[in-house]
This record gives C-alpha cells, structure tokens and sequence, in this order.
C-alpha cells in the first residue's frame, strides 16, 4: 500500500466514528440533491456512484440521494451558486472552476506544483493542508470541501496539428476553463485562450469555434473528443484536481449522525477514485489511441521552456499571505517526501 493511500485510509476511519458509534442510527427521511456537469462514465460519476450506494445503505433507504450528471443542472461554476443557494447540497467539479468563487483553490492548480500524482496524493492526504483549505474555501464561498478527486495530466488536444513546441501552439483557438490561472498560463505560452464553460466544449469543437482544449485523457474517453480532435500532446503544466463540495449552510444544519455519515461517504467517494484514477487513465489514453488519435509526448528538454513560463505567472496569483502560506504549505510537504 502506498504512504498516502495509508495516511487516507486513517482520514476515513476517523471519519466513520460517529458521535453516536456503536448506538442504532436513525436518519431523517430526506433526499439529497447531487450534482456534476460530467457524463455518468467519467470519474465524477465514479465518486456519486460510491456517495450514493454509502448513504442509502447505510441509512437504511431513510436518505435518497438524487443524482444528476451530464450538466442537468448547468455547469461547474453555476453548482457552485447552486450549492451556496441550497438549491443543492453536494456537487463535484474541477478545482479550477472553484476558483472563481474561492481564490485560495489556486493553490492546486499553480502551474508546474505537482510533478507526479504521488505528490498531489501526498499534499491532499495531509490532515493540516486540507483543514486550512477547506477552511478558507467555506469562507470564501459558503461550500465547503468534504473530498478532493485526482485524476490524470492537462493535456492538449486539438484538430490542426500535433503540438512539439511552443511554436507549434502559436495560433490555435484553445479553450481553457473560465479560470484566471488557466487562462494566465496560456497567455504566458504565446497564445489568447477561450475561456468557455465546461458543458459547452463538444458543441464548440464540432462546430469548429475552437481547435482545441486541454484535459486528462479520461475526459478525452468520456466525450469522445476522438471524434472532432486529432492530435494530442501530452504536457504537465496542470494535473486535474477536483473538489467533492457540499453547500455549507444545509451542512451546519445536518444533525450530527446524518453529517458524520455525508463526510464518510464523500471521503470514501475520494478514496474509490483515488484508488482508480492511474488504472482509468492509463486505459483512456490506450481508447484514445486506439481511436486514433495522434499523441505526442513533449520533449522534456522543450517542456523547461514551458515550464518556465508558467512558473513565471506564480508571482501575480501568491499575492495573499493565505494562498502564500498554504502554497508554502504544499511545497513543503512535496519536499519531505521520500526521493524516488
Ligand atoms: C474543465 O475543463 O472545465 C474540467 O476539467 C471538466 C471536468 O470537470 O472534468
């Protein structure tokens, strides 16, 4: 078993302990509305599934959990109104369509942070990192983070050319997530990006309004984007994080077993992606092939100048002494990790 998977496996066991552990539980009959903009088949669909089996079994069918995939109920950034409005309780959605709302979830998504998926296993495991996140995400947007997903790369896709270089990225309409990170990244490699909502990205890559976007191949399967993309280039400017976000006035209303049972089931959400998520996309990127898709994987030598840029948009996104110290935070946990 990997370190993390050790330090998440005591973050649930603490979360299993009740207030009332080893007395019958009785909940309220209620129904809880979730949410994601993502088709059933992709790693959103993987954490409700797992929500929702945890929560009616173990409330004995007392609590239904009502689910909507696919956008049903708007886009990322809209869920997180949603949530704040009680119009629903939990939602899940790429950290970077948090930021809007909770600038401090920058903090995940800093260009170049996370070098492997170990170190952001690491960095979300850590029981201070994720109380002080989630702390200041519950202010700063009335939702409140009971789990965070971790998928695969950012990468580029797109129907022109396979990108090798920076050069080569010159001039395509690229879409990003309206995301100030996302977007200052982009700028900083040379080109204007499309900010678009995530539920709009088929339709404008059919209809040709942009030539491309960047996202794990999980969602590369999840959507078909073999269909209307071409060409794929594997980067690591960004690995796709995800927040599991319940809206935090229906939460402080919760009695304390139905609440002590929603952070089980969301942490245990977690952590059947979590153990999934290597596995799902080492198998998307095979359907992506296979599909025939052309990958290329960027030349480590060229990816420094990458890098080199989008480290330099750091400075103007750590200008909060709280994204400072939590980005500090994070540093220092990659760095007392065991070299490989
Ligand atoms: C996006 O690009 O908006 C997101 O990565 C979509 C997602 O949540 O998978």
């Amino acid at each position: 078993m990997k370190n993390w998977s050790l330090i998440a496996v005591a973050l649930v066991a603490g979360a299993m302990l009740a207030p009332s552990d080893g007395v019958a539980q009785t909940y309220k009959k209620q129904t809880i509305m979730a949410a994601s903009a993502n088709a059933p088949n992709s790693n959103h669909g993987t954490v409700f599934n797992e929500f929702k089996r945890i929560v009616e079994e173990e409330s004995k069918g007392a609590i239904t959990v009502k689910v909507f995939l696919g956008g049903t109920m708007g886009d990322e950034v809209a869920n997180v109104k949603q949530l704040r409005n009680e119009e629903l309780h939990i939602a899940s959605l790429f950290t970077g369509n948090l930021t809007p709302s909770a600038p401090i979830a920058n903090v995940l998504c800093l260009p170049y942070l996370f070098t492997n998926m170990d170190q952001a296993h690491a960095v979300l495991s850590d029981e201070g990192f994720r109380k002080t996140l989630a702390d200041h995400v519950v202010k700063e947007s009335g939702t409140r983070p009971l789990g965070w997903m971790i998928g695969g790369w950012r990468s580029i896709t797109n129907s022109k050319k396979p990108i090798k270089t920076l050069e080569d990225l010159q001039g395509l309409k690229i879409r990003v997530s309206p995301t100030a990170m996302q977007l200052a990244a982009f700028r900083a490699f040379g080109i204007e990006p499309h900010p678009m909502a995530w539920s709009e990205v088929l339709n404008a890559l059919q209809q040709g309004v942009i030539d491309g976007q960047e996202n794990m191949y999980l969602t590369n399967e999840e959507q078909k984007f073999w269909e209307v993309q071409k060409y794929m280039t594997e980067i690591h400017y960004m690995l796709w994080t995800g927040a599991i976000l319940v809206s935090d006035s229906w939460y402080k209303k919760l009695d304390p077993d139905t609440r002590a049972l929603v952070e089980k089931a969301a942490l245990a959400a977690q952590m059947r992606e979590w153990s999934s998520a290597e596995q799902v996309e080492a198998n998307a990127k095979k359907l992506t092939i296979e599909n025939g898709m052309e990958v290329t994987i960027i030349d480590p030598q060229e990816e420094e100048r990458w890098k080199e840029k989008a480290r330099g948009i750091w400075k103007d996104f750590v200008t909060t002494p709280e994204l400072k110290a939590l980005s500090d935070q994070a540093l220092a946990i990659i760095a007392a990790m065991p070299k490989k």
